[in-house]
């Protein structure tokens, strides 16, 4: 029974790739906003600013009254503070407050409120209002507050906070839809939402937005990935892992070729056949979609991904043959393709798997170990299977190594490991002690 089916398959494929000559496809595509890069910086060039005093003599401080009036709200909010912060948030000099830190406001010229860390912290209460202290200090940089229970609704005018770039607020108690005020805050290089029980649908604009990193795994997020926007953001790590997002991976991805890294859709309910775009992201390292009920063969395009180290598509439905120039990709590390259905590997690929680089259990290869039954693939294929847009599969956008180059495969052993920098962020913030 088996034999026969794969025969069919096999001798169906190969011909298909014999004759499916490959196409390069349309040019990439660019994002419809234009960022300036390098980013402005936030002191004009030639301006001269006072040197930065020591906590201890800080000379005038900015917004004194304002910060000190609001720390001593949150302070009196405060009910459970097992590091000891609040102890220490007396006085008049918020430079010497735990948690607070200081430098020269560049707009200003005089010492004030740059920082705000308390990570870790394990802030408890009944109502911490993150909003509410955060617009009450007005030249703040960066905030990072992740395992608090910081929560409450983010209000207009946080885009009045000038300077602020960096927004940790992972695993707090923050609910409800996602704080879209929170998109006015126009320099904001670093937003991390993760491990929240955030809902609903995330905007467009989130995808707009100018940053470098956007967390939010790990909330309850819903619906489909903005398709319009997707691909303009500007970010290097994106983690949209753990929600609940449904519908395909947007197609506008290639937009992102300039300066996508890594990026997780893993463990969603995105459906659908992977877009031919993902071949465009020629910076990318990682791409991991793993556990999820995607479908269809993996695009040729993706043999085009020349900086990729880690590629997961385990657990989902593809299948058809894998690419042998996926397995041909100069740094490719870690590709596993468990659970789907594929049905054919090439000579490359084979190698790969040797060198326990490339992982194929659960799937209909002839001749592997640990394959799926008979009956499971028979009864997968019995259902007829297509993807939108079926001659774009082979669409090849980059010149690829001849297949008469010799590749020698190293085994995983041998190798560096890559040091992704999304994976970590999968982890929950372990406060520190
Ligand atoms: C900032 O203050 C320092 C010393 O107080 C002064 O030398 C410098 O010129 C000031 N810079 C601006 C831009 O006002
Ligand atoms: C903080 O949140 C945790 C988890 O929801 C909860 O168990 C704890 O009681 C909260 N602490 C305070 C003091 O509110
Ligand atoms: C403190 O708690 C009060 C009462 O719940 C609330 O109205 C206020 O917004 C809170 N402020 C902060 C900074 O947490
Ligand atoms: C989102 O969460 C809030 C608060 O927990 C809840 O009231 C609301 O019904 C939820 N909305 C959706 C779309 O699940
Ligand atoms: C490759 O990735 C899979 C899936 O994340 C993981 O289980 C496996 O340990 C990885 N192998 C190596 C050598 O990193």
């Amino acid at each position: 029974m088996w034999p026969k089916i794969f025969t069919i398959l096999v001798v169906l494929q190969s011909s298909f790739l014999l004759h499916g000559l490959a196409q390069t496809g349309p040019p990439r595509p660019n994002p419809t906003i234009t960022r300036i890069r390098p980013r402005p910086s936030l002191i004009p060039p030639g301006i001269k600013l006072m040197p930065r005093r020591p906590n201890n003599d800080p000379g005038p401080l900015a917004n004194r009254a304002r910060i000190l009036f609001i720390t001593q709200e949150l302070k009196r909010n405060i009910t459970y503070d097992p590091l000891g912060y609040t102890k220490t948030w007396v006085g008049d000099n918020y430079c010497l407050f735990k948690g607070f830190f200081c430098d020269v406001v560049p707009d200003l010229n005089i010492t004030g409120l740059s920082s705000i860390d308390f990570s870790g912290a394990r802030f408890g209460g009944p109502f911490l209002n993150f909003y509410r202290f955060i617009r009450n200090l007005p030249d703040i940089a960066i905030f990072h507050a992740n395992s608090n229970n910081f929560t409450g609704v983010v209000n207009r005018n946080i885009n009045k906070l000038r300077f602020l770039y960096e927004l940790d607020l992972s695993n707090n108690k923050f609910l409800g839809g996602f704080p879209g005020y929170v998109l006015g805050a126009n320099k904001l290089a670093f937003l991390d939402f993760r491990f929240n029980t955030y809902n609903g649908s995330v905007p467009y604009r989130l995808f707009n937005i100018d940053t470098d990193v956007l967390f939010i795994n790990n909330n309850g997020f819903a619906g489909r990935i903005p398709q319009a926007t997707f691909g303009n953001t500007p970010a290097l790590y994106i983690t949209l892992a753990g929600n609940k997002f449904t519908g395909p991976i947007p197609p506008t991805i290639g937009r992102a070729w300039r300066t996508l890294r890594e990026v997780l859709f893993l463990r969603n309910r995105l459906s659908g056949c992977l877009p031919f775009e993902i071949g465009y992201l020629v910076k990318a390292t990682v791409f991991d979609a793993n556990s999820n009920i995607l479908t269809g063969p993996i695009p040729q395009s993706l043999g085009c991904l020349f900086s990729l180290e880690i590629l997961n598509l385990a657990n989902n439905q593809f299948y058809g043959a894998i690419p042998e120039s996926l397995c041909r990709l100069p740094d490719v590390y870690n590709i596993t393709l468990s659970n789907n259905y594929f049905t054919q590997i090439g000579p490359q690929c084979r190698k790969l798997v040797t060198a326990q680089r490339l992982h194929v259990q659960g799937n209909c290869l002839p001749g592997f170990r640990l394959q799926k039954t008979a009956a499971q693939c028979a009864a997968f294929f019995s259902k007829p299977r297509s993807c939108p847009r079926a001659n774009t599969f082979n669409y090849v956008p980059c010149t690829l190594p001849s297949a008469a180059d010799k590749v020698v495969v190293t085994s995983v052993e041998d190798m560096v490991p890559p040091s992704p920098r999304s994976y970590a962020a999968l982890e929950r913030p372990h406060p520190h002690h």
